[in-house]
């Protein structure tokens, strides 16, 4: 492994000419000066334990905790906590904060693998909610306040009454709508709200007014932002704020210990820090305007050329619409990667790619000549067909408990005969990590011929035998 990564960095195989996936920093080039300047050092004189003037993320003493503060402070929130298994960590122990055994929580269909993981951890029912399909290129949208009004209104119809609820802003590919509306809908129902804000570190107040505010600026209560996604950390980091007064920072804090490692990681921890530190100063924050409107010039050029792109609130995600020009975006990636341009997302109908915080001199130039090549490889003058959106109920729990379903007798059968069963594995793209199917639900006759027809599209993805309840 050690071999492969050096030789990918000098080798005969330099780094590839444009590496446009994540994380953020670009392969380094975007890194804090501080985080470079720590990483000349001797290699390994940085990785040390809890050293009392270091502590960790649960401390109260040393540098960490001193470094969390400050943070909290120049935010704005009550608390932060810095973690050091991305998001997923601090999305299960906030979901683990938020509801106790045995209650429900209100989530979209969107939600990241993470969340229903943490509902089989804390004994939770997921409810969840369906979002708005965008048929032309198989993505879902962003929430907007009247759609979420009538989850709600098929809350009450249903009867339940969940614990919490989460939201997911901005998407992996960088939807989003106003989060203020969607908070406060939520609040009015006295539910606290955890947003997973993965993809939207870069969402900082006063930077670029056309950017979406951040979930933190709307009032959710918990927000995790992965730093290696959407700002300039290393792979694995992340933060979890903690504001207002219907979460307990100490219930955080204690959901924290149970899953976060004993021996975090110095360097990781010093990532984090200086991920968040840079955008305090206004250098810093002078750096994340150009990279935003590097993504709108690099956009507006190669949509100028006849690209087909589709554009989302984030500059920093750039997608091309492959299905517009009759090419399935899982080819064009394959195909791209052999003549190095790297993106980050290849699905069925696009590709996306992330710009991340390095400077990209020439890309546009490159792009659009690979785009050239790729449409007469690939390409075709008949778009692919529209999308199939999932065959769900604007809100449902799964019909058989998750945990029992998961981790219960199970036998694995072919898809075509699995109609009626109940699924007892998540059937789930990486990325983005969003599943198609959680343990528990059931595959009626719509719902398989759907998972049939993604199957088609994801052959690598899905396979063709799926776990169900013995
Ligand atoms: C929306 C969303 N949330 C959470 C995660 C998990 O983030 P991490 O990889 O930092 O654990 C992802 C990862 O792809 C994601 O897309």
């Amino acid at each position: 492994m050690a071999a492969l990564l050096s030789h990918l960095r000098s080798g005969r195989f330099a780094a590839p000419i444009d590496a446009l996936h994540l994380p953020a920093h670009g392969r380094g080039a975007g890194l804090p000066v501080a985080m470079r300047r720590l990483l000349r050092r001797r290699p390994g004189s940085w990785d040390l334990p809890e050293l009392p003037q270091i502590g960790g993320p649960l401390e109260s003493e040393g540098a960490v905790a001193a470094s969390q503060r400050a943070a909290a402070a120049a935010v704005g929130v009550s608390a932060c906590w810095y973690g050091v298994n991305g998001a997923t960590g601090l999305l299960q122990a906030a979901l683990l904060a938020l509801a106790s055994p045995g209650q429900a929580v209100l989530m979209p269909r969107n939600a990241h693998r993470s969340l229903i993981q943490a509902c089989a951890l804390g004994g939770l029912t997921p409810l969840l909610f369906d979002l708005p399909f965008l048929s032309d290129r198989g993505h879902v949208g962003a929430l907007e306040a009247a759609w979420l009004e009538r989850v709600l209104a098929e809350l009450d119809r249903q009867g339940q009454t969940p614990a919490a609820a989460v939201l997911v802003h901005p998407t992996y590919h960088g939807y989003a709508s106003d989060p203020l509306p969607l908070v406060a809908l939520l609040h009015q129902r006295g539910l606290p709200v955890l947003v997973d804000e993965a993809h939207g570190a870069h969402l900082q107040p006063g930077v670029d007014p056309a950017l979406p505010i951040s979930s933190l600026a709307a009032g959710a209560d918990l927000v995790v932002h992965s730093l290696h996604k959407s700002a300039a950390g290393l792979g694995q980091t992340a933060v979890l704020w903690c504001q207002g007064t219907q979460v307990d920072p100490e219930l955080v804090q204690r959901c924290l210990g149970w899953l976060q490692t004993t021996s975090p990681s110095a360097l990781l921890l010093a990532s984090c820090d200086t991920a968040l530190h840079q955008w305090q100063r206004p250098r810093g924050r002078r750096a994340l305007r150009r990279c935003l409107d590097q993504g709108r010039a690099l956009a507006d050029r190669l949509s100028d050329a006849g690209v087909p792109l589709l554009r989302t609130p984030d500059p920093l995600r750039l997608i091309w619409h492959t299905a517009a020009a009759g090419i399935n975006g899982l080819e064009a990636d394959a195909w791209l990667l052999q003549r190095r341009l790297i993106a980050e997302l290849p699905e069925p109908g696009c590709l996306t790619f992330c710009l991340g915080f390095a400077r990209h001199r020439g890309l546009a130039g490159r792009m659009l000549r690979r785009w050239q090549q790729l449409r007469l490889a690939l390409g075709s003058s008949t778009p692919l067909p529209p999308f199939t959106p999932p065959p769900l109920p604007l809100l449902g729990a799964p019909e058989h408990h998750l945990v029992e379903a998961w981790r219960g007798p199970q036998r694995a059968v072919p898809l075509d005969d699995a109609c009626g069963a109940i699924a007892a594995q998540l059937i789930c793209p990486y990325p983005p990590g969003i599943p198609l199917v959680i343990p528990g639900e059931r595959l009626d006759r719509s719902r398989l011929r759907w998972l049939q027809e993604q199957r088609q599209l994801w052959p690598d993805q899905i396979t063709a035998m799926v776990k169900i309840v013995a």
